[in-house]
């Protein structure tokens, strides 16, 4: 398939690009740099990839730039990863996040219907259910009152996308990720920040009493679904949970990391942050019957592996 991947200098969009490369995809990959953590990093991403793709630094919020990449290009599917992720930042810069992620979206599902590109995978995200308490989350459950400006924007993009497929005939799998993490982890996320932490020897912080728990989704478990979603198009729009379905909480994340990292952890506490939500739980029902998803990896091998990768001991 002849795919444009959005965000592929990302954690995600770069692990899910080596496996579509792998598989024999043709890719043209879409990505701006954006300095929510450095370049550097993401050209590392790239690396085994440069060679493989054809690569683009654009901005999803260019709509001009946008109509060229897809009037040069015949794409079959589109799968759109690009975002401002992050619930804390959001809410110092909610207008930079509804600009990025729902004017974004916006504009990237207008250039694909004014081309006639008809499928689109999207990346939205768990925090949508913002605190509800009924747990596990299933993709029925309502949804309208998200914790943070990101979760909004997600929310947004997903009834964006609903309304586009009810008027243009557009596909989209809307993927709610679940706390993902494993090698080239974003830097800025609990478990990345933690390891650091641990394995220089300070202290870390803990936001809350340590109750707060998530379903955490390691990363070639959410590639196999965003896979199972591009090769199966619904029919119209739909949500799918994806999700690791063991939610782990606070505390005992920090000891199995120190587990892994073979060091004992030194805990700190701080109140709880603006935005964050006391738990994220998948029921992953509709994803295991309608994509084939089925999450593999449990949290200590994962851990295991994002250790190993930290410490230069498996590829970047
Ligand atoms: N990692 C998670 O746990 C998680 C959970 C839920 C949802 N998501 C969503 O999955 C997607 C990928 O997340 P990730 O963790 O890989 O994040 P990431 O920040 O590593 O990747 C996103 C990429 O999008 C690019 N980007 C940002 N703004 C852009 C713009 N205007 N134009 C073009 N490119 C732009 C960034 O440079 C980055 O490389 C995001 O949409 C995120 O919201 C991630």
């Amino acid at each position: 398939m002849k795919l444009l991947v959005t965000g592929v200098a990302g954690f995600i969009g770069s692990k899910l690009t080596e496996r579509l490369i792998a598989r024999g995809d043709d890719v043209v990959g879409l990505d701006n740099f954006d300095p929510f953590y450095p370049r550097e990093t993401k050209e590392r991403n790239l690396t085994s990839l440069r060679s493989a793709i054809r690569f683009v630094e654009g901005d999803i919020t260019d709509r001009g730039g946008l109509d060229r990449l897809l009037a040069a290009e015949r794409f079959d599917a589109v799968i759109h990863l690009a975002a401002l992720a992050g619930v804390r930042p959001s809410i110092r810069e909610p207008w930079r996040y509804a600009h990025v992620n729902v004017v974004g979206t916006a504009h990237l599902a207008e250039a694909m219907i004014a081309r006639g590109v008809s499928r689109l995978v999207f990346a939205s995200s768990s925090s949508v259910y913002g605190d509800n308490t009924l747990v596990p989350y299933e993709e029925s459950q309502r949804v309208d009152e998200p914790a943070s400006p990101y979760a909004t924007t997600k929310r947004a993009g997903e009834l964006m996308l609903d309304t586009f497929a009810k008027l243009h005939g557009l596909s989209s799998s809307c993927l709610r990720f679940f706390t993902v993490y494993g090698p080239r982890q974003r830097p800025e996320m609990a478990i990345h920040k933690f390891a650091r932490a641990i394995e220089r020897g300070e202290p870390v912080t803990l936001y809350g009493d340590g109750s707060s728990s998530r379903d955490y989704t390691y990363i070639d478990d959410v590639v196999d679904g965003v896979l199972g979603a591009l090769d199966r198009p619904p029919v119209g729009a739909r949500i799918y949970n994806l999700g690791g379905t063991q939610p782990v909480r606070l505390d005992a994340l920090v000891r199995e990391l120190g587990r892994a990292l073979d060091k004992q952890p030194t805990l700190v506490h701080a109140p709880p942050q603006p935005g964050d939500v006391h738990q994220t739980w998948a029921d992953v029902s509709r994803a295991r019957s309608e994509l084939g998803y089925a999450p593999q990896v449990p949290l200590p091998e994962g851990l295991r592996r994002f250790a190993s990768w930290l410490r230069g001991e498996s590829e970047w």
